[in-house]
């Protein structure tokens, strides 16, 4: 990295440490981190608007258990997806060690589920949510923060949209200039037909997941490399791509294959910052979602 790279990133952002080339991702929840196959799908997002060779994924973790393959070859393995795990528990015993072994620029969480299923209350659960903010701003005051909607689950529903229902002015209240808190929603839209057991995402899910983190991530990350200030949320929680431009389309994974300089469905074709290709397969049209972010849909 050039000084003056090194200087720009300190100065607009204040995200990627000195000499540290790569953006740190901490992808952190439970089995719906774990044993799924959003960050395969999410790694090629990354791949395809050029920025995999700049981004790191980190956690304690690197299994594959569902065996899930990257369609632009193989995926940064590394996650902080626990099965099982309770919000709770990650706040008061294990989020602060992870953080001081892998020190993450952004971390992005879903967590709650299985607080819920456990009948912790929503009020606990919002009190984990702080307790983790607390500790990642311990751990590097500059950290850009990641918060999902959880998904539906066909089961104790009720809690889960409790929790959804508590994000937004959760976040907002503890956001900061310093240390931004963007809302990933992962949750509209999202049918208790895009799960393969009534609690994981199938296939559609992961792709919803993967299409809802992908516009608010890249931007973070292009930002912690110094290519921009400091993105404003984008308008995903109340303008979701796919209720705003086709009602009945339901995400699907990526099948068609891309040709050179081409774009797959659902992939990224255009936005501030994004130097990829701009042609989108047939059958789908780039779409601006936001300033930040195009898509083919
Ligand atoms: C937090 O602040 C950033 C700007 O620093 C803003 O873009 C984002 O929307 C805010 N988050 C929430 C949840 O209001």
């Amino acid at each position: 990295m050039h000084f003056t790279k090194v200087f720009a990133a300190l100065s607009l952002f204040g995200t990627v440490a000195l000499g540290q080339t790569k953006v740190k991702v901490m992808p952190l929840g439970d089995s719906i981190t774990e044993i799924t196959c959003w960050r395969a799908s999410l790694w090629d997002n990354l791949v395809n608007a050029g920025l995999a060779s700049q981004v790191d994924f980190v956690g304690s973790m690197s299994n594959n258990p569902e065996n899930c393959r990257a369609a632009t070859g193989s995926f940064d393995l590394n996650h902080e997806g626990h099965s099982g795990w309770l919000a709770i528990d990650i706040a008061n015993n294990y989020l602060q060690g992870w953080l001081a072994s892998y020190k993450p620029d952004i971390v992005m969480f879903m967590l709650g589920t299985n607080d819920v299923f456990q009948g912790r209350g929503t009020n606990d659960i919002m009190n984990a949510y702080t307790k983790m903010v607390q500790l990642m701003r311990a751990s590097n005051p500059n950290m850009k923060i990641i918060v999902d909607l959880v998904i539906p689950a066909t089961f104790s529903n009720n809690g889960l949209q409790a929790i959804n229902a508590q994000i937004p002015n959760w976040a907002r209240n503890l956001n900061s200039t310093a240390s931004p808190i963007y809302i990933a929603d992962t949750a509209t839209g999202y049918t208790t037909g895009m799960l393969r057991d009534g609690v994981h995402p199938n296939a559609q899910g992961d792709a919803l997941i993967t299409q809802r983190l992908t516009p608010v991530l890249l931007p973070l990350i292009r930002a912690s490399l110094g290519g921009g200030q400091t993105p404003t949320q984008p308008p995903t929680t109340t303008s979701p791509p796919t209720q705003t431009s086709q009602p009945t389309q339901t995400p699907t994974p990526t099948a068609v294959q891309p040709t050179p300089g081409t774009v797959a469905k659902w992939g990224q074709c255009g936005g501030n910052g994004y130097n990829g290709p701009t042609g989108c397969v047939s059958g789908s049209t780039c779409q601006k979602i936001n300033d930040w972010y195009s898509q083919c849909i």
